[in-house]
């Protein structure tokens, strides 16, 4: 893995180049620092931390490479950061991008001591984008697919600490007596109200107290905080792998400072604006892999209405039944013969999704009307077209932070979030002088243990290579099935 060093002495601005498009399977990064360990750090005895009560102190970004626990931080799908001593500041330009600080990287670690306690985040800048804590997979195992097997993700804005001056005048923190559950309606129109209060706490006189390791220390007038309950990241506790910030809808820096565990959250005061938790939303369940012993789906997303027979002569010979994930503009479009086309593979047996309306990176989008509508729309377009309504969801490029998800269990009740572990990239391969790097990349995440896949049929090679695909996986011994059937919907219809 190439770092560029730019600038001088205390500041190297680098990029950690992948190269995905949209997906990086390669998560070389998360390895290079497999095996350091750093003496004598707080975090790393849990039964003493669970009775001493100390913070667990996660990164404070004192080193380029590792945190405080000895482990892997930096940053994927290209985010451009810029370390110093004590922060690192992150420069976003897609939802995508992310930057993880692991708890270790070929181990599952335990944070059920910390069950109750709040993640605790000391940064600068805008508040637009989530935190996600990761899980890691079966296996523990990095070089196993899916890795991180799962994450959950709340939105950082929600969380944060404000001082009272900024708090007062019409913000939403106003009423003091506000019940800690929010109302969707006040949530929706919020987020039209803070674009317009971006950094409305920056150079305001704190008063603020963080623990930083052992010590008080003030927090420096321009930091922002935020206190998220461990409670509200539905993962296995058991198996923690990172913290990560992603979904940025921003182009604006973040500046992190400290990132750790704390025990409780400062009580209501004027000095902090009267912060109180606001309580989980759901996000659904997203899900990377199949759960049935033995099953492996093809969750087939985006065609070409000129290759559609042809899937469906193919799938007819297999004899296996898949799931489409349809975009809802493309159903409506009487030239598509969508509409015909999947109402005929709904009746021989195959499911039929949400893929959004209009296929955008929902994260990007810069208000929850937008997102709204993406999710609304498609559902309505169902309706109309086909006369089903669907609880799963693939997200657009996979692209999915808290946002998204909020959404979708908002408007589908307890929705599936798909997304996959086994791609034949095709969006790389596909239209390129060697198309046969689909089957590689096929092969090469069944191998790792991938058995929900993501394909299109935009193009006749990866169409030429289906029948291929599907005895490779009849081969390696798996069953074949829709994505709700590998998931053990009890809704599904049976095998
Ligand atoms: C990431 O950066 C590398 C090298 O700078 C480049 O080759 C690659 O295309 C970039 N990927 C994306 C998704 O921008
Ligand atoms: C979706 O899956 C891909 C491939 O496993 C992965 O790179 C990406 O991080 C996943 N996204 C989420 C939100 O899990
Ligand atoms: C850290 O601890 C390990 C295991 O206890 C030991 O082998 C190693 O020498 C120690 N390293 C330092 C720098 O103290
Ligand atoms: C962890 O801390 C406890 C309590 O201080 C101590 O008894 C135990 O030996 C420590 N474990 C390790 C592995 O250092
Ligand atoms: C439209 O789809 C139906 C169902 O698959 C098919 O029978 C029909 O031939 C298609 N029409 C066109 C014009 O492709
Ligand atoms: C394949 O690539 C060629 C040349 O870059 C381009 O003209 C064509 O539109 C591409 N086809 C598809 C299906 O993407
Ligand atoms: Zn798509």
């Amino acid at each position: 893995m190439h770092r560029l060093f730019m600038g001088s002495f205390a500041i190297a601005l680098y990029l950690l180049p992948t190269t995905a498009l949209y997906h990086n399977n390669e998560h070389d990064h998360w390895n290079e620092l497999r095996g350091l360990t750093i003496n004598g750090s707080k975090g790393l005895n849990t039964s003493q931390n669970q009775n001493s009560r100390l913070p667990l102190v996660i990164d404070t970004f004192q080193n380029p490479t590792h945190n405080d626990l000895g482990f892997w931080h930096g940053s994927g799908e290209n985010l451009s950061v810029q370390h110093e001593p004590g922060f690192i500041r992150l420069f976003p330009t897609d939802p995508d991008q992310n930057f993880h600080t692991q708890f270790d990287n070929h181990l599952c670690y335990s944070l059920v001591p910390w069950y109750n306690e709040f993640l605790h985040v000391v940064f600068e800048g805008t508040d637009q984008f989530s935190v996600s804590l990761n899980q890691h997979n079966d296996e523990c195992n990095p070089r196993r697919s899916p890795f991180p097997s799962v994450a959950d993700s709340v939105q950082a804005d929600r969380y944060v600490m404000h001082p009272r001056s900024e708090a007062s005048g019409g913000d939403e923190d106003g009423d003091d007596d506000e019940d800690w559950d929010e109302d969707w309606d006040n949530e929706v129109d919020m987020d039209t109200d803070r674009k317009s209060k971006k950094h409305r706490n920056i150079g305001n006189p704190r008063n603020s107290r963080l623990k930083y390791s052992n010590e008080t220390v003030e927090i420096p007038p321009g930091r922002r905080e935020l206190y998220i309950p461990l409670t509200h990241f539905e993962i296995d506790f058991n198996r923690v792998v990172s913290v990560s910030f992603n979904g940025f809808y921003t182009q604006e820096p973040i500046t992190l400072h400290c990132v750790e565990i704390v025990p409780s959250v400062p009580p209501p005061s004027p000095e902090n604006g009267h912060f109180h938790l606001p309580g989980k939303l759901p996000s659904g369940r997203l899900v990377l892999r199949c759960s049935r012993p033995n099953s492996f789906a093809f969750g087939i997303d985006d065609g070409q209405p000129q290759f559609s027979q042809q899937i469906m002569r193919i799938l007819d010979e297999e004899n296996v039944r898949v799931t489409f994930f349809v975009v809802g503009a493309g159903l409506r479009d009487p030239s598509s013969n969508f509409s015909t086309f999947y109402k005929e593979m709904l009746k021989k047996g195959h499911q039929v999704a949400l893929h959004s309306n209009t296929h955008p990176k929902m994260e990007a989008l810069q208000t929850i009307r937008e997102i709204d509508d993406e999710i609304i729309q498609t559902v309505q377009v169902f309706k109309e077209q086909l006369g089903i309504g669907s609880s799963y969801f693939r997200p657009p490029f996979g692209t999915v932070a808290a946002r998204l998800r909020q959404q979708l269990a908002r408007h589908i009740p307890n929705p599936y979030i798909v997304n996959w572990s086994v791609d034949v990239e095709d969006w790389l391969w596909a239209n390129t002088s060697t198309p046969e790097k689909q089957l590689e990349a096929f092969y090469r995440d069944v191998s790792k243990g991938g058995n929900l896949a993501v394909m299109h049929y935009l193009h006749p090679t990866t169409i030429g290579y289906l029948p291929q695909l599907i005895q490779h996986v009849k081969g390696a011994g798996y069953e074949i099935m829709r994505i709700d059937q590998c998931l053990e919907d009890v809704s599904a219809p049976p095998l």
